[in-house]
């Protein structure tokens, strides 16, 4: 059978999962620092998707996907393959709704977030070497039980409500110039550039993914999906495979896309502790990241500038390698 093409949610679809989540997801902080400005030359807003009750932006997605399944599919429990953030987003909204919730994970997943996953009341099975191995592992498991599969990028609704940040941010401040957006499958960027682009064109959707993991970058340089090693340590950021959506999304609508380094990542997430008293996980400063870079940098100098500070679960031993690092 032909596989129906998803359709990428608009604006008003980001509106409405605003108007879906508020109930049970605050609006974060956008706070402006001082010292960022100065160690950058920008005016950095932070958008704080750290503080939210799972540590991450992609609950605002799970929340309004769940929120949306019907009774049926709520009955026969949801699944989805996860590095950790997705799949407590899932497990949260899954214990609101009255869903029952099983999340595949690899078996060395972020600690801190396997037990965040446990503690919002999923099952937890941990397979699979990567987030790749995880995701063939539980695509199998839902086709066997009839599991609702809630895949980490190819979901509209998760699309819709992931970009409910950027929404947050322009009716904070509609005067910013660029957004920065960290990069895995693609979701938040998709989502950020929707709202972006249909809210004022000319503000420039920025995406930063690890160089150590570089598959979104580059299916969006060569305009076609192409699967690449991925050995970074920023989990957040890690995929071999691109998704079809998100890309399709970002090919129309993101203005650029940086690679950096996992070492310039962890080296972020230090500035951001330092600075901003902040403890974010490595996804969550690889905007910081890329504003610090030369060719970045030199080119936002003087703009109002949006970091997504996508998340707050870093694992001890990352903390650690941040830490030794000085
Ligand atoms: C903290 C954090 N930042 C960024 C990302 C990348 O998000 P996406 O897969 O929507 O590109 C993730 C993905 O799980 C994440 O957990």
């Amino acid at each position: 059978m032909a596989k129906v093409a998803l359709e990428a949610p608009t604006l008003a679809d980001v509106v409405a999962a605003r108007d879906r989540i508020r109930a049970y997801l605050a609006a974060t902080p956008l706070r402006n620092y001082p010292s960022l400005d100065r160690l950058t030359g920008a005016e950095v807003w932070v958008k704080h998707d750290n503080l939210l009750p799972t540590g991450a932006f992609k609950v605002r997605g799970g929340v309004n996907l769940i929120s949306q399944l019907d009774g049926t599919t709520r009955a026969r429990g949801v699944i989805a393959a996860s590095t950790g953030n997705h799949g407590q987003s899932v497990a949260f909204a899954s214990r609101i709704f009255g869903v029952r919730a099983t999340v595949v994970a690899p078996e060395g997943a972020n600690p801190v977030k396997v037990e965040a996953m446990r503690d919002f009341g999923a099952e937890v099975l941990l397979q699979g070497r990567d987030y790749d191995e995880s995701r063939e592992h539980c695509e199998r498991l839902a086709a066997q039980h009839g599991y609702r599969y809630i895949h980490s990028g190819d979901e509209p609704h998760l699309i819709a409500g992931v970009g409910t940040h950027t929404l947050e941010i322009l009716e904070e401040r509609p005067d910013i110039d660029a957004v920065i957006v960290p990069i895995g499958g693609g979701s938040g960027a998709a989502g950020a550039a929707i709202v972006a682009k249909a809210t004022r064109p000319g503000i420039e959707v920025i995406a930063v993914q690890s160089a150590q993991a570089p598959t979104a970058h580059d299916s969006w340089r060569e305009k076609k999906l192409v699967e690449r090693p991925n050995t970074t340590v920023a989990e957040g950021l890690s995929t071999r495979t691109a998704f079809e959506l998100p890309q399709r999304i970002l090919r129309e609508l993101l203005d650029d896309f940086v690679l950096m380094s996992d070492e310039s990542i962890l080296a972020a997430v230090a500035i951001m502790l330092e600075k901003t008293r902040t403890l974010v996980e490595p996804a969550g400063a690889a905007p910081l990241a890329a504003m610090l870079s030369p060719a970045l940098g030199d080119r936002l100098r003087g703009k109002r500038v949006a970091l997504i500070c996508s998340g707050a679960n870093i694992s001890p031993a990352q903390l650690r390698a941040v830490m030794a690092k000085g």
